[in-house]
């Protein structure tokens, strides 16, 4: 028992695990007394009511109320534990809290998709924050399949055309295996993902690492807010030239060339502004942008392919 882990259970490592494994033994060890309680007792019944020479007659078997009542009361009884305690703790399966962060999780043959509503996706790894609720909105896009964590306890179908969910809080920081459990084709057993469970911090900039799922001319727009400090995207100078029109054009430089304005000259002078100086302006646009990601510089270039 505990958090450990044995040879029946996997790793306890969510809120839930540990009622579902208290409900998981109680059943078990009940069974097992009586499994063992019905064993001796046939075989001291075989021994001390065997018959012991060919003449003998047994006794009428007359009934007794009170052992009646004891096989009919005690099950009963077990049999209510059971099922209140089982319905109790399905409840609180069911039940995600109404501040559950939420996941969309989809099923395909034979890779396990996850999104985020900041934007970031991802089909190996799920990452989620340590010590808050989460809730997985679920779907299939071919066939059943069904999500499986063992460390969480948490198991449910994933259909096509209908939304499941199920829900967990991860106790543990640490790598969680999540299994497909529904035989959905010839890969299916290597229908694998991992749950990854980091601090809220990790979690935070994970996502803000990942959230760029944008098509590459709406980041572009998004970032380009911080350039609309001196670039206009309507013809008017400012502080720097205006961008409108400016892909694709002939550029006249400071230096007194002409340059075509092709991607390699967008991304050149957003990476190093000093190097090609547009006519009638200063060398005074700051060279941070060199820090920006492949994939920001290509959603700028992109925006500003955009502004004809
Ligand atoms: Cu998907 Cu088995």
């Amino acid at each position: 028992m505990g958090d450990k882990g044995s040879f029946l259970l996997p790793d306890a490592a969510s809120t839930l695990a540990g009622e579902v494994d208290a409900l998981f033994w109680f059943v078990t060890w009940t069974s097992a007394i009586i499994f063992a309680a019905v064993i001796v007792a046939k075989v001291y019944f075989m021994a001390r009511y065997r018959r012991k020479d060919d003449t003998e007659v047994p006794e009428p078997v007359k009934e007794s109320k009170w052992l009646e009542a004891t096989w009919i009361v005690v099950p009963t009884i077990l049999v209510l534990i059971v099922f209140t305690w089982g319905f109790d703790v399905f409840v609180k399966l069911n039940t995600a809290p109404p501040d559950s962060y939420q996941i969309t999780v989809r099923g395909g043959q034979w890779t396990w998709e996850f999104q985020y509503d900041e934007g970031a996706s991802s089909f190996t790894e799920m990452y989620v924050p340590v010590g808050r609720p989460i809730k997985l909105n679920m779907s299939s896009s071919d066939v059943l399949h069904s999500f499986f964590v063992p460390a969480f306890r948490i198991k449910h179908d994933v259909i096509p055309d209908r939304y499941t969910s199920v829900w967990f809080e991860a106790t543990k920081l640490g790598e969680y295996q999540i299994f497909c459990t529904e035989y959905c084709g010839t890969e299916h057993s290597t229908m694998l993902a991992k749950v990854v469970v980091v601090s809220e911090e990790d979690f935070a900039t994970w996502l803000a690492e990942n959230s760029t799922d944008l098509p590459p001319a709406e980041l572009g727009q998004q970032l380009f807010a911080q350039c609309a400090v001196c670039h206009s995207v309507d013809g008017s100078a400012g502080i720097g030239p205006s961008l409108q029109g400016l892909a694709g054009s002939d550029r006249a430089l400071a230096d007194g060339s002409t340059v075509l304005a092709n991607d390699d000259y967008l991304r050149q002078s957003i990476l190093d502004p000093a190097s090609q100086v547009a006519e009638g302006f200063q060398p005074i646009m700051p060279a941070g942008y060199a820090g920006m990601s492949a994939k920001q510089i290509d959603g700028l270039i992109a925006y500003i392919k955009t502004l004809e």
